[in-house]
C-alpha cells in the first residue's frame, strides 16, 4: 500500500550512516559552507599538462571555490597557477580558455605579467604612483600547484594545505602503473551544465547498482558470468577516496558497439576497466583504451558544470588515436549513450529534490560485502563530507557535537 504523508516523512529504520537528508543537495547555507570547508581546502585536478605543452602556454580554470584561475607554463617550463584577477582594479586578465602569450596583459589599463606572476609593465608607472607603489608590489597571487600522477595539474587555494601526496594517500596507487607508463595527451575536452547538485553526479560514479540504467553495461558485464562483474570490489581510502576493481568487459556481446578489443593501455589487463573516485568531485575512469576524467565545478546548490576529458598516449599513431576517439565516442563519450543516461538520472534527482519539493530520505543502504552493488562508495564519500562539514548527512541542520553523536 502506498504511504501517507507522515509515513513518507518518517526516518528510515536504518543506521544514520545509511541514509541522507536531501536538504544537503539544495540548501544555499550548506552550499556556501561547502565552498569554505571543502572546496577551498582540498586539491582539485585543474587540467593536464598536455593542454599547455609549450613555454608561455596558458589554460584558465574556474576553481570550484569560485576563484577564476589561470595556469601558465613559464619560459623555464614550470607550470604555475595564479588568480586570474588583475591586482590593479580586479579585472579578469585572461578571457580565453587557452592560448599562448609571453605576457599576460590586462585589457583594462594594460598592466602586464610574466609566467612567474611578476608584474613587468605598468603604463606611466612613475607619473601616477611616483615612489608610492611599484611593479614589485603588485605581482599576481600564486596558488599551490603540483604536476603529478601522470602529468595532471593539481591546485589548492589553501596556502597551508597538506602536500598533494598526503591528500591522495594510496588511493591512486592502484592506477599508478597505467597513469605513469607513458606520457599522455588530452584529445577531447567537453562540458555539460546540469541543474542538479554536484554530489548527486559524483554519486553515480560511486555506485554501480545504477548499471540497471545502462543496457550496455548490463550486456557487456552484468549478464556475463565470465566478466568478473560481480567480483569487482570497492576499496575505501582516507579523505573520502575509493577505487573499484577491474573486470573483463565483453565488448563483443553488444552488437554494433564499435569498441575495439585489441587496442588497450600499457599495464592494464586486456579489456580492463579501472575506476578511482577522488573526494570531492573527480573520477578517473580507465576503460580499456581511453582514460576519461570527470571533474565537477559546483555553480549553485542545484547547478553544476561537468568537465570531461578523454586522454590517449602522446605517442599514438594517427590510426591508434582515431581508434581511441572512436572508443571514447561509442558508449561513454559525448556521442555515446551511457554518459547521457547518467546525466538524465542525475538531472532527474535534481528536479525531484529541488528546494521545497524534496521531503524524503535518500537511501545509501545496500550492503553486499563491498562488491560492485554495495553502496559503500557513497557512504564512504558522504561520511568524509560530514567530517569536513561538522554535520551529519542524515541530520545536517544539527551541527558539530549533535551531528557527531548521530553519525
Ligand atoms: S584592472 Fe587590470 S590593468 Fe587596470
Ligand atoms: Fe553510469
Amino acid at each position: 500500500m502506498a504511504r501517507t504523508t507522515s509515513e513518507w516523512l518518517k526516518r528510515p529504520k536504518l543506521p544514520p550512516t545509511h541514509y541522507v537528508d536531501p536538504i544537503i543537495y539544495s540548501s544555499e547555507e550548506i552550499f556556501e559552507e561547502e565552498k569554505e570547508k571543502i572546496f577551498k581546502k582540498v586539491w582539485h585536478l585543474a587540467c593536464h599538462e598536455s593542454e599547455l605543452p609549450n613555454p608561455y602556454d596558458y589554460r584558465t580554470y574556474r576553481h570550484p571555490g569560485g576563484t577564476p584561475l589561470v595556469i601558465v607554463r613559464g619560459e623555464d617550463g614550470k607550470v604555475r597557477t595564479f588568480y586570474n584577477i588583475c591586482p590593479h582594479r580586479g579585472n579578469l586578465i585572461v578571457y580565453e580558455p587557452s592560448g599562448s602569450s609571453k605576457y599576460l596583459t590586462c585589457i583594462f589599463h594594460q598592466w602586464a605579467f610574466n609566467g612567474h606572476g611578476d608584474c613587468v609593465d605598468i603604463p606611466r608607472e612613475k607619473d601616477g604612483y611616483q615612489d608610492r607603489l611599484c611593479k614589485a608590489d603588485v605581482a599576481l597571487k600564486e596558488v599551490r600547484t603540483e604536476v603529478a600522477y601522470g602529468g595532471f595539474v593539481w591546485v589548492n587555494l589553501d596556502d597551508n594545505c597538506e602536500p598533494l601526496s598526503s591528500y591522495i594517500g594510496e588511493a591512486l596507487d592502484y592506477m599508478l602503473p597505467e597513469l605513469t607508463a607513458e606520457p599522455m595527451e588530452t584529445f577531447w575536452y567537453y562540458q555539460a551544465t546540469l541543474n542538479t547538485n554536484y554530489k548527486l553526479i559524483h554519486d553515480t560514479n560511486s555506485e554501480f547498482y545504477h548499471d540497471y540504467l545502462h543496457i550496455y553495461n548490463r550486456i557487456t558485464g552484468m549478464l556475463d558470468p565470465k566478466s568478473g562483474y560481480f567480483q569487482r570490489k570497492y576499496t575505501a581510502y582516507p579523505n573520502g577516496h575509493a577505487t573499484v576493481g577491474s573486470m573483463n568487459v565483453n565488448y563483443g556481446a553488444y552488437a554494433g558497439s564499435g569498441h575495439s578489443t585489441d587496442l588497450g593501455w600499457p599495464h592494464l589487463p586486456p579489456k580492463g576497466w579501472k575506476l578511482v573516485d577522488l573526494f570531492p568531485a573527480i573520477t578517473l575512469n580507465l576503460r580499456t583504451s581511453v582514460l576519461r576524467i570527470d571533474s565537477y565545478i559546483p555553480l549553485a546548490p542545484n547547478k553544476v558544470l561537468l568537465e570531461f576529458r578523454a586522454l590517449g598516449l602522446k605517442r599514438d599513431t594517427p590510426e591508434e588515436r582515431q581508434q581511441r576517439e572512436r572508443d571514447a565516442a561509442t558508449i561513454w563519450g559525448p556521442f555515446g549513450r551511457n554518459l547521457h543516461e547518467d546525466l538524465l538520472a542525475s538531472s532527474g534527482q535534481g528536479i525531484a529534490m529541488a528546494r521545497d519539493s524534496q521531503p524524503m530520505y535518500v537511501l545509501q543502504a545496500r550492503e553486499e560485502n563491498a562488491t560492485i552493488h554495495d553502496e559503500i562508495g557513497m557512504r564512504h564519500y558522504i561520511a568524509e563530507w560530514g567530517r569536513r562539514m561538522g554535520r551529519s548527512p542524515a541530520l545536517p541542520m544539527l551541527k558539530d557535537e549533535a551531528a557527531a553523536r548521530v553519525a
